[in-house]
C-alpha cells in the first residue's frame, strides 16, 4: 500500500497524511527540478469488486490513505468515488486478430478510447480531484473556498479536466496556445470551462506561454489540476489503475501474464504509470517519435555519463532538455521535455525496457494497422505500436505483448 511520497530527486519524503502534497517541498519557481513519487511497501490491498476501477483500487490510493488516515470510513471514501468519478469504469483489454497476424506476435489492446473524454487523461486527474474533495470533506479545505483547479492544455486533458471539473462543480481554468482548435474551445467552453488564449509575451521566457500562464495562476492560489508528476505528483497515482486493470483482467480470464507493453510518452506521467501498475515483470519499451525524441537523448546522455539509476535525478539540467521544434503527426506527444522522465527511467531500468524512437513513417503505418481494428483511436494514441513495426521493436514469435489505445480520432 502507498505510504506516502518521496521526491526522486532530493530524496525528500512526504508522509500520506500530509494534504496537499502536489509538489516537493524543495520545489521552487526558480528549480522545479523535483518530483514526488508514490511510495509502496508491503502488499497491495486486495481488489474491491466494482466496475469503476476508482473503487476497486481505491485502497491502494494516495488520496484514500490520505482520507482514510483523518478519519473517513471506506464507505464514506466510496461514496465520494461515486460521486467524483462515477464516469469511469474498467476499459476493454482484448487480444487483437489483426495486429497478431501482422507482426506475427500476441498483441493486445487497451482500449481508452470511450474513457473520460475519450483518453486515458481523466485517470491522472481524478485523484487530485479526490484529493482536494476529501480535503474539503475533513474541513481541512483551503480558507472554505474552493481555488480554482488549472491546466495548461488544448487537447485530451484538457477535455477529461473540463468533464471532471463539471461534475464536482469545481471552477476549472484551462490555458491554451494560441493555434487551439476552435473545435476543442467550443466543447470545453460547453463543459463550463473558463478559458484563457495565451499569444506569447514580449516579455515572456522560452517556453509554452500557456505554460508561463498556468504557473502564474498556480502562484496565485489555483490548485494545479495537471497531468504532469513535477506540477503535480498526485497524478501519478491514478495513472497506475491503468496498469492494475491490465494485470489483474488477464489473470481473471485464466491467461498468461505480458511479456511487454509499448507505451506512447509525451510528457511520461503515462508510461510511469503502466510501468508502475504492471510491476517490474513485464518489461516496459517507451515510444517516441524522431521528430521529438528527448526521453531517449537523455538515456544516451546519462549512458554516456555512465550514472546509475539513483544518480541521474541529479543530473537533471543536462540530461533532460527541451527539443527542439518537436514535430509529429503524433501532435499529442510533442512535449519538448518528458517532464515525468524520471518515473518512465525508473520503470525502464526495473523491468529491462528502452526508449525506442520511431520514424515518421511508422508513426502514419501504426495508424492505418490501428484503424483496421476498427477502434477509433488518434494518430497519438496509437503511436505505441510503431515499435512494433521497427527492427529494434520488432515482437519475438508469439510475444504477447500490449498497446493501448487512447485519444479518439476528432
Ligand atoms: C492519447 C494520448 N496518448 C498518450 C499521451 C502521452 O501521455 P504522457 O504525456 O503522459 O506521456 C497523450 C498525452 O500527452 C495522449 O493524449
Ligand atoms: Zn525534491
Amino acid at each position: 500500500m502507498i505510504a506516502g511520497w518521496r521526491c526522486a530527486v532530493c530524496g525528500v519524503t512526504v508522509d500520506a497524511a500530509t494534504p496537499y502534497t502536489f509538489t516537493c517541498p524543495r520545489s521552487t519557481p526558480e528549480d522545479r527540478h523535483h518530483v514526488l513519487h508514490p511510495v509502496v511497501v508491503g502488499d497491495e490491498p486486495p481488489v474491491l469488486d466494482d466496475i469503476n476501477p476508482f473503487v476497486a483500487y481505491g485502497p491502494r490510493l494516495g488520496w484514500w490513505a490520505f482520507a482514510r488516515t483523518h478519519g473517513m470510513t471506506e464507505g464514506a471514501c466510496i461514496a465520494l468515488t461515486r460521486d467524483v468519478a462515477d464516469c469511469f469504469a474498467v476499459t476493454p483489454f482484448t487480444p487483437s486478430l489483426e495486429l497478431s497476424d501482422e507482426l506475427g506476435a500476441d498483441v493486445w489492446i487497451k482500449d481508452e478510447t470511450g474513457n473520460v473524454g475519450g483518453s486515458h487523461k481523466g485517470r491522472h486527474l481524478v485523484t487530485t480531484l479526490l484529493h482536494l474533495r476529501a480535503a474539503e470533506a475533513l474541513g481541512l479545505g483551503q480558507g472554505g473556498t474552493r481555488r480554482s483547479l488549472a491546466i495548461a492544455s488544448c487537447g485530451n486533458a484538457a477535455i477529461a479536466a473540463a468533464v471532471l471539473a463539471q461534475r464536482s462543480e469545481w471552477p476549472l481554468q484551462v490555458f491554451v496556445p494560441a493555434w487551439a482548435s476552435m473545435a476543442v474551445l467550443t466543447h470545453l467552453e460547453e463543459l463550463g470551462a473558463s478559458i484563457t488564449v495565451c499569444p506569447r509575451r514580449r516579455e515572456d521566457p522560452p517556453g509554452d506561454p500557456a505554460i508561463h500562464r498556468f504557473r502564474e495562476a498556480v502562484a496565485a492560489g489555483a490548485a494545479a489540476f495537471s497531468v504532469q508528476g513535477p506540477d503535480n505528483a498526485l497524478c501519478l497515482d491514478g495513472g497506475r489503475t491503468i496498469g492494475w486493470e491490465i494485470a489483474d483482467a488477464l489473470t481473471a480470464a485464466g491467461e498468461s501474464p505480458l511479456d511487454r507493453a509499448v507505451v506512447q510518452v509525451g510528457g511520461g506521467a503515462f508510461a510511469a504509470g503502466v510501468g508502475w501498475g504492471l510491476g517490474p515483470d513485464v518489461r516496459i519499451d517507451t515510444v517516441q517519435a524522431e521528430g521529438c525524441a528527448p526521453l531517449a537523448r537523455a538515456w544516451r546522455r546519462a549512458d554516456d555519463r555512465g550514472l546509475e539509476a539513483d544518480e541521474v535525478g541529479a543530473h537533471w539540467a543536462e540530461l533532460m532538455t527541451p527539443w527542439d521544434e518537436p514535430h509529429s503527426a503524433a501532435d499529442g506527444i510533442l512535449d519538448d521535455e518528458a517532464y515525468d522522465w524520471l518515473g518512465v527511467f525508473d520503470v525502464m531500468l526495473r523491468s529491462g525496457g528502452r526508449p525506442l524512437v520511431a520514424p515518421e513513417a511508422a508513426i502514419v503505418r501504426a495508424h492505418e494497422l490501428a484503424e483496421s481494428t476498427g477502434i477509433p483511436v488518434s494518430v497519438t494514441g496509437s503511436a505505441g505500436l510503431a515499435a512494433l513495426l521497427e527492427p529494434d521493436g520488432a515482437p519475438a514469435p508469439g510475444e504477447r505483448v500490449a498497446v493501448v489505445f487512447s485519444g479518439v480520432e476528432r
